[in-house]
């Protein structure tokens, strides 16, 4: 069933939607050109509902996807959590609110190579402590980090550096990091992307259990038809706006 349903969570979204980004626009200066690369997108997600975004290469897939994690922020529109214009924090506010509320995944791991996997997964619950809560705070984010890893299915390779780590157990990794602060969402972009066929669908596997063991909602960019059929909900974009979606029966 293939249906524009932008306009009509506009109503509901306050309510039963966890995130909206509303009416959002993206400009890019480059030198005395402006490049417009988010022209006016709408985008409601429930709590719980896995959704994955498609598109060709260019039409503003990641970009939407960093705005939506406030990683960047709108030229125009707002993305609002709980009745609030998270987009619209300052950088401090934006950070600690980015860092409880959601987990990322990348292509490319971006795990820190001199860490062991234990070390890369605790960083971000270290995010923000000071001095005093440092010593105590930094063995209670190993511990829940080794857990995290179990929950993944590495706790054998918590002291391996991520060059001593297959692709897909890099990527466990980096799953594993998003998820140490408990975040309502996980945001992935092309997380099997740099994987053969077997290890993407591992990976594919492992964040549809999480999601339901941990019940967090899941938006994912991906280019691989195969990936998206597993999402409740498919949205395409083309020329940075979303052209269609459809739901899964
Ligand atoms: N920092 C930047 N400065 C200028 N232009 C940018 C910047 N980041 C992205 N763009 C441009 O914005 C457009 C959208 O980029 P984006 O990375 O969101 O595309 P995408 O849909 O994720 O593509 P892909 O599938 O190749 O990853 C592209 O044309 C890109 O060149
Ligand atoms: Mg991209």
């Amino acid at each position: 069933m293939i249906e524009n349903n932008a306009k009509k969570n506009r109503g509901a979204r306050h309510n039963d939607m966890l995130i909206s980004v509303e009416n959002v626009s993206k400009d890019y200066r480059i030198g005395r050109h402006r490049l417009r690369v988010l022209r006016g997108v709408d985008l409601a997600v429930k709590g719980g509902e896995f959704l994955s975004i498609e598109g060709p290469s260019g039409a503003g897939k990641s970009t939407l996807l960093h705005i939506m994690g406030i990683l960047d922020t709108p030229t125009e529109g707002a993305v609002i959590y709980e009745q609030e214009n998270i987009a619209s924090f300052g950088d401090r506010k934006r950070a600690y609110r980015r860092n409880r509320l959601f987990g990322f995944v990348f292509q490319f791991y971006h795990l820190l190579p001199d860490l062991t996997a234990q070390e890369n997964v605790a960083l971000p619950a270290l995010a923000g402590l000071g001095i005093q809560r440092w010593r105590r705070g930094r063995k209670e984010a190993l511990q829940k980090s080794r857990s995290v890893l179990d929950l993944v299915g590495l706790s054998e390779r918590c002291r391996h550096r991520p060059t001593q780590l297959s692709g897909g157990e890099r990527q466990r990794v980096a799953i594993a990091r998003a998820l140490i602060n408990k975040p309502r969402m996980l945001l992935c972009d092309e997380p099997t992307g740099n994987l053969d066929t077997a290890s993407g669908t591992e990976i594919l596997d492992l964040l549809c259990r999480l999601r339901e063991e941990l019940n967090t909602t899941l938006v994912m960019v991906t280019h691989d038809a195969k990936v998206a059929e597993r999402a409740d909900r498919k949205v395409f974009m083309k020329d940075g706006r979303i052209v269609n979606q459809s739901r899964r029966q």
